[in-house]
């Protein structure tokens, strides 16, 4: 319903003591699987190693959205990470797939509930910056919300003081510590030279962008460009949950008109699949590192 402007506190505890009444772990890290660490169920993903997991799909969850992507249902897998008890969203809700924003973030919220304290939101996003190459990934330091500066987001309508207040600050969106010990990480496991640190933007889509559009976003200091990420955080910040951020370079944003490659969902799949070991190690050794703090 268009007119409704969010789920009410009760219906999302309602969907919280649901999902605690199927688990017996207390997960205090949720992740948020994007193309590349599991959303589309490859063996071998992050979602898809995690330990001891009970898969619940959306579809049985009472409140959750229904599902619009043809032969692709997404589910909640509960278990280990490193030892670690998670909860790991298995394929997310786009605003292209034509759910409001309030709708596509009811997870976060959902995870706040069931005791989540760190939120782990992962994504695939075209590289602006002209320093990344495909295959990097990029701890998110900070976003430019742009569908908000359209008067989008997803705290839009009345608030409700038990997630959060009705301006919450966002200067400190990305949390700095949780970014200090990704990159002491990123060192450990000797992959620093294609880790990087940068600004995220999330446009509505589906299409990609015209190179008018990626110009714009260059100037005004964008690094990658996605489709998600941003409203999660933001609701995540707002029930204040401590957020850390990563994107993996999939493409490189094209911004000049003499060219003749065009961005396309298979070759996003596929850097996906090929940094997916990288990947699988990398979040989990930052999960068992989150888990300690
Ligand atoms: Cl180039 N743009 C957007 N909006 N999302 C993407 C992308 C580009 N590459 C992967 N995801």
């Amino acid at each position: 319903n268009e007119k409704c402007k969010g789920y009410s506190y009760e219906t999302l505890l309602e969907t919280a003591n649901f999902l605690l009444s199927r688990i017996t772990i207390q997960p205090r890290i949720g992740i948020i699987c994007g193309s590349g660490m599991g959303s589309y169920w490859n063996e071998g993903s992050l979602a898809e190693s995690i330990q001891d997991g009970v898969c619940i799909p959306y579809e049985d969850i009472p409140n959750f959205p229904v599902s619009t992507v043809e032969g692709h249902h997404g589910r909640l897998v509960f278990g280990k990470i490193e030892g670690a008890p998670v909860v790991a969203m298995q394929g997310r809700f786009h605003y292209y797939e034509g759910y409001p924003l309030w709708k596509c973030c009811l997870p976060v919220r959902v995870m706040k509930l069931i005791g989540v304290k760190t939120l782990i939101a992962t994504n695939a996003a075209g590289g602006l910056n002209p320093d990344y190459k495909i295959g990097d990934l990029m701890i998110v330091k900070d976003h430019i919300n742009m569908m908000g500066f359209a008067g989008n987001n997803p705290l839009h309508g009345p608030n409700d003081e038990r997630f959060g207040p009705r301006f919450p600050p966002m200067n400190k969106a990305y949390n700095y510590e949780h970014r200090k010990i990704a990159k002491e990480v990123a060192k450990e496991l000797n992959i620093n030279n294609m880790v990087r640190e940068g600004v995220y933007t999330c446009l509505g889509g589906p299409n990609f962008e015209t190179v008018a559009e990626l110009k714009m976003l260059k100037m005004v200091g964008v690094d990658a460009v996605g489709m998600s990420t941003v409203h999660e955080v933001i609701t995540a910040r707002h029930c204040d949950m401590k957020v850390f951020g990563l994107s993996l370079i999939t493409n490189e944003c094209v911004t000049s008109y003499d060219h003749d490659m065009e961005a396309n969902h298979e070759e996003v799949l596929d850097v996906g699949r090929m940094r997916q070991d990288i990947l699988r190690k990398y979040v989990s050794r930052l999960v068992d590192r989150f888990s300690q703090i």
